[in-house]
Parts: structure tokens; sequence; C-alpha cells
């Protein structure tokens, strides 16, 4: 993991996607370092008298060129809200860059990735770094319904892309452990990653397992300092307790005690 930074961005862009998730893109002033799919930001929102705690999202989008990192916010409660009222030119104190990334694929291996929600952005963003061969890469997005699907059609040029909504409303109907790329044959996959909601990760970590394929689950649970010191994520793993914020959040479906 590289050195951690607090710093203070200038806001150049906060646009609605539909009507809950909103895409944010903030500069640095300086260079930015190395950053992984799988890592995230934990962002102070500012003017805010109930809000004290950061809160963390996952690096969406990075730009090295330009010194800048987007996020995909989905308005939740109270912090989230509040962020996506921010307007360009503000300013947002960001700590970064925090918890460890996916292990990238060989450029030979066939791999699924599957977003669900919110969890859709670093399944975005390791889709876009890991350089495979489109053909060997396949992203599996659920939502509740199409409406919920953003900012994915660039994404085809990634991969395959496949979408369920629970109305049916675009792609296969349900959830995603019910689309025909995930119950036909698992171990067409060298390596699965998921990130979303837990139920879903829990769902896909229980096939994958039982297909016995590599996969790698990033979770969510509820932060505070995001870096290893209040110990509010923590997680049962088979080597004893870990901070998900410092140990993780991506782990190897093995060393959690699902
Ligand atoms: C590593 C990590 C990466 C994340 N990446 C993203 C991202 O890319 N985009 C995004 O929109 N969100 C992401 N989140 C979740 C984001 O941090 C939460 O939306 C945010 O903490 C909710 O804050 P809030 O102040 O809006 O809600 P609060 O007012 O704090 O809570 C409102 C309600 O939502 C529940 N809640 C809060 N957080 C979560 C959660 N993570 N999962 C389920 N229920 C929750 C609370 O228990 C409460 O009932 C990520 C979380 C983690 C840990
Ligand atoms: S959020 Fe404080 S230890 Fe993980």
């Amino acid at each position: 993991m590289g050195k951690k930074a607090v710093q203070d961005f200038i806001v150049i862009e906060n646009r609605a996607l539909n009507s809950s998730n909103f895409y944010i893109k903030v500069k640095s002033e300086f260079k930015l370092p190395d950053l992984k799919p799988g890592q995230f930001v934990n962002i102070d929102i500012k003017d805010s008298s109930e809000v004290f705690l950061r809160r963390p999202f996952s690096i969406f989008e990075v730009n090295t060129s330009e010194n800048t990192i987007a996020i995909i916010v989905k308005v939740l409660g109270r912090g989230s809200k509040k962020l996506t009222e921010v307007k360009v030119g503000d300013v947002c104190n960001i700590v970064f860059p925090l918890g460890k990334g996916f292990t990238i694929p060989q450029s030979d291996e066939r791999i699924l990735l599957i977003g669900g929600g919110s969890g859709v952005a670093p399944m975005l963003f390791l889709s876009k770094v890991c350089g495979l061969p489109p053909e060997n890469l396949n992203l599996l997005l659920g939502a509740r319904t199409g409406e919920d699907h953003v900012n994915v059609d660039e994404y085809k040029k990634y991969g395959n892309l496949y979408f369920t909504t629970e109305d049916g409303s675009l792609g296969e109907k349900g959830f995603v452990t019910q689309h025909s790329i995930f119950t036909s044959n698992l171990k067409a996959f060298d390596k699965i990653y998921a990130c979303g909601p837990d139920a879903m990760m829990k769902a896909v970590a229980k096939e994958a397992k039982a297909a016995n394929v590599f996969c790698e689950v990033s979770l969510e649970n509820l932060m505070a300092c995001g870096i290893g010191v209040c110990l509010c994520c923590i997680e049962p793993t088979i080597h004893g307790n870990k901070c998900v914020c410092s140990d993780g959040p991506v782990f190897n479906i093995n060393e959690l005690k699902w």
C-alpha cells in the first residue's frame, strides 16, 4: 500500500447520471500517486452540522495527466446527499489512496466482473485498467431497473457487457446470480470479482467457492477513520478480525468466514 495523503481537491464536475446517482470529478494540484481499482477515497462532507465522519467512495476513474479522480455517488443518507450538492470550484478534503485493490489478472485469463448498485464503480475502473483482450473480459451489472444502470455504455469496448434488472427492463430479469452467464458455467472463468450489496456478494462467493474458482469481493462495511485505527469496520476472517478499510476492502473469498 502506498503512502496516504490528506489533500484538498477542487470539484471540476458534478452531474446527475439519473435521479439518484451523481458523477463527481475532483482535481488535485499535485501529481497523483498510482491508484488501483478497488482502492477508495475518504471524503470530508463539508458544511454539514450533522455529518461528522468522512464517507468512503470507490475510485471510479483516474486521469494521471490531469490529476483528477472521479467517483459515482448514490444518494443514500445525509452524507451522500450533502456530497452531491457540491458545486464546481468547491474544495473537497480527501484522504487517499485507501485500502488494497484487486489482483490484476494475467492477459490470457478469462474474467467475470460483477457489480451491483454502487459496487459498479470499482468494477468499471478494473475493466478499464486491466488491459485484457475484450473477449476475455465479461462485465455483469445488476440493478433494480434499467434507469439504475448508469454510465456503462463506454465499457462495451473493454469487454462483453451483461445486465440484470429486478423488473426486467434491461437485460435478464432477476439478480446477477440468476443471469445465464453466471449460471451456465462458472468454471469457464479464471477469476471472478464482485462488489455490491452484501447478499449479492455472499451469493456470488457461495457459487464461486462451489466451482472452485478464484474470487475476490470488495466489502462495503460501515467505516469511520478509513485507516485502520477505530476498528469499526471489522470483518472476521480465517486470519482473525481484519479491518476492511486497511486490510481490504478487497478480500479473497477463501479468507472470509462466509
Ligand atoms: C470501501 C467503500 C466504497 C464505497 N464506494 C461507494 C461508491 O463508489 N459509491 C457510493 O455511492 N457509495 C459507496 N460506498 C458507500 C458510501 O460510503 C455510503 O453511501 C455512505 O457511507 C452512506 O453515507 P450517508 O451519509 O449517505 O448515509 P448515512 O446517513 O450514514 O446512512 C443512511 C442509511 O444507509 C445505511 N448505510 C450507510 N452506508 C451503507 C453502506 N455502505 N451499505 C449499506 N447501507 C449503508 C445506514 O446504516 C443508514 O441506514 C462505499 C463504501 C465503502 C465502505
Ligand atoms: S474505518 Fe476505522 S478501522 Fe476501518
